[in-house]
């Protein structure tokens, strides 16, 4: 008899999502644990994103978004605003340079739109680099909101003059920020809340979602595991029987 093998037991055996959506909470409370400053739990954060790449890659997921910083995020205080982006921005060429050797296109989903210059180009210049592989594509949605991105298309979709009777859901998904990606699989929150907070609000509608007590630095790679094995589990049904 032939043995089974190790893969065949672990998450790889199972239903492996397409394209996997994280909303990436609890930095601030893992900070708080340690008594540290806020902004070293975003430090944690950013670092932990290059660890769940590959764990995503090692499994065969083609696809993964981070949800980063959301267009209300804005509204916390100027200080922890400030030092999120000097951290984006001081992490983008470093971890670039990572995921472009590890085959990762990276993708911006979302606005430009009150975002500093240079973070801007340091996007930018992920985006450009990676623009050619294949092996994974890392969706980073940063300054990103559902709302606002439906709101976004529907100006572009008007200022276009496209007649009425033409809008339906094929076109508007078209006018996305996402417009080229496929809707996500599996949407897996972090830090135990149970609430989308404006994340993919339109790609998520039948999305199966899973969230964790585990907060965001903490987040390793037997914690996606765990998520893959909850996911292969469900039964998706579309509304349908
Ligand atoms: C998520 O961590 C990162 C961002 C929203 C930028 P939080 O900063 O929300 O962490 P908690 O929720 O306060 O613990
Ligand atoms: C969602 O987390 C946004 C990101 C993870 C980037 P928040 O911490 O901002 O969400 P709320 O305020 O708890 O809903
Ligand atoms: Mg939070």
């Amino acid at each position: 008899m032939v043995a089974e093998s190790p893969a065949a037991t672990g998450p790889r055996a199972q239903i492996v999502p397409a394209h996997v959506a994280i909303i990436m909470d609890g930095n601030g409370r893992w900070a708080q644990r340690r008594h540290l400053p806020r902004l070293a739990g975003h430090r944690a954060g950013v670092r932990n994103i290059h660890r769940i790449v590959r764990a995503c890659r090692d499994l065969d997921i083609p696809m993964l978004t981070v949800y980063a910083f959301s267009t209300e995020n804005w509204g916390r205080p100027a200080g922890e605003v400030n030092g999120l982006m000097a951290i984006f921005a001081d992490a983008s060429d470093r971890e670039t340079r990572n995921l472009h050797e590890a085959g990762v296109r990276v993708r911006h989903v979302g606005s430009m739109e009150g975002v500093p210059v240079h973070l801007q180009d340091a996007i930018q210049r992920a985006v450009d680099l990676t623009r050619h592989n294949t092996r994974l594509t890392l969706n980073f949605a940063f300054n990103y909101g559902g709302r606002a991105e439906i709101v976004h298309a529907v100006r572009r979709i008007v200022a276009d003059g496209i007649p009425p009777e033409q809008v339906d859901e094929d076109l508007l998904s078209h006018y996305l920020y996402t417009s080229e990606l496929p809707d996500p699989d599996l949407v897996i929150r972090t830090a135990g809340e149970m609430r989308l907070s404006n994340f993919l609000i339109w790609q998520a509608a039948y999305s199966e979602y899973y969230s964790t007590p585990t907060l965001w630095p903490d987040f390793g790679e037997e914690d996606l595991h765990a998520a893959i094995q909850s996911y292969a589990s469900r039964h998706r049904k579309f509304g349908k029987l």
